[in-house]
């Protein structure tokens, strides 16, 4: 059974790796026993992220710097990892950002730019791993999507965020579709709020109130909640699991 969770010796790169999600993930997977590579722009970042990783779990941790707007920049970076590794096994997609707007405001610059990063990034970064793991004939990509991808807020700014994200919901779901043939499992996470507790105990009443409204466990989750599902998604444990967006959100999407 406990084998089921091992990633032992697995082949992981986790793009957005230094970041709030990607870095608890990166961390949670090179616990699981994966040797892990971290990816996004910002250099001192992956080194922080590398150090705190190696610290924790003294397992070695590889970094590439890639711009995800960038297709040649994703490209290159799928030819590093498997010049430094000769394979991959396991893609988490965890970059992305949100860029508020009021829809009437929207432009096409910040619109495009959005979608470039929360889409189209996802889109290369799954073609080229994925072109590694077809040779393979099986492979694990996990991508970070939100609650948001089917809930909206009941406050405004948030239109090209949703709407990435529910692209990057059907994204899953084709993928995974499409690729099964290859034994290439494709799901995604959709979190509600995650914020570390000193980030949070900053937020005044009212956001706290607005935020917690409609989720039963009446709290947000901190990044460490969510290295386990994305492990789990990895792992052998869930090979019969493809194409699914898994609610990571403390039961908002039960009542909401
Ligand atoms: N935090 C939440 O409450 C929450 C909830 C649901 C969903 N999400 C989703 O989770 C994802 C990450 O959120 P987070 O809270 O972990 O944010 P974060 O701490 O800001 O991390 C974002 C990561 O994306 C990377 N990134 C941004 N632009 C990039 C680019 N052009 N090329 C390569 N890497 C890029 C950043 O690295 P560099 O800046 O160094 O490139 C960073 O590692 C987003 O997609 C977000 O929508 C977050």
């Amino acid at each position: 059974m406990a084998d089921m969770f091992s990633l032992d010796g697995k082949i992981a790169v986790v793009i957005g790796g230094a970041g709030s999600i990607g870095g608890a993930v990166a961390l949670g997977l090179a616990q699981q026993g994966a040797k892990v590579s971290i990816a996004s722009r910002n250099l001192e970042r992956l080194e922080a992220s590398k150090k705190k990783i190696q610290e924790e779990t003294g397992a070695e941790v590889a970094l590439f710097q890639v711009d995800m707007n960038d297709e040649q920049s994703v490209i290159h970076l799928a030819e590093q990892v498997l010049s430094e590794f000769n394979t991959v096994d396991i893609l988490i997609n965890a970059h992305g950002a949100n860029t508020k707007s009021p829809a009437e405001e929207f432009t096409a610059e910040k619109w495009d730019a959005l979608f470039d990063l929360n889409v189209r990034g996802i889109m290369f970064a799954c073609r080229e791993f994925g072109k590694i793991m077809i040779k393979n004939k099986k492979g694990k990509i996990v991508i970070l999507s939100s609650v948001r991808g089917s809930r909206a807020t009941l406050w405004g700014g948030n239109l090209g965020y949703c709407s990435s994200k529910g692209a990057v919901d059907m994204f899953t779901k084709a993928l995974a579709s499409e690729w099964a043939q290859y034994n290439i499992n494709v799901n995604a996470v959709a979190p509600s709020l995650v914020a570390k507790p000193e980030t949070w105990a900053t937020r005044t009443p009212e956001q706290i109130e607005k935020y917690l409204a409609n989720i039963p466990l009446k709290r947000v989750a901190d990044p460490k909640e969510t290295a386990g599902i994305f492990a789990f998604l990895a792992s052998p444990a869930s090979d019969f699991i493809t194409g699914q967006v898994i609610y990571l959100d403390g039961g908002l999407s039960a009542v909401a």
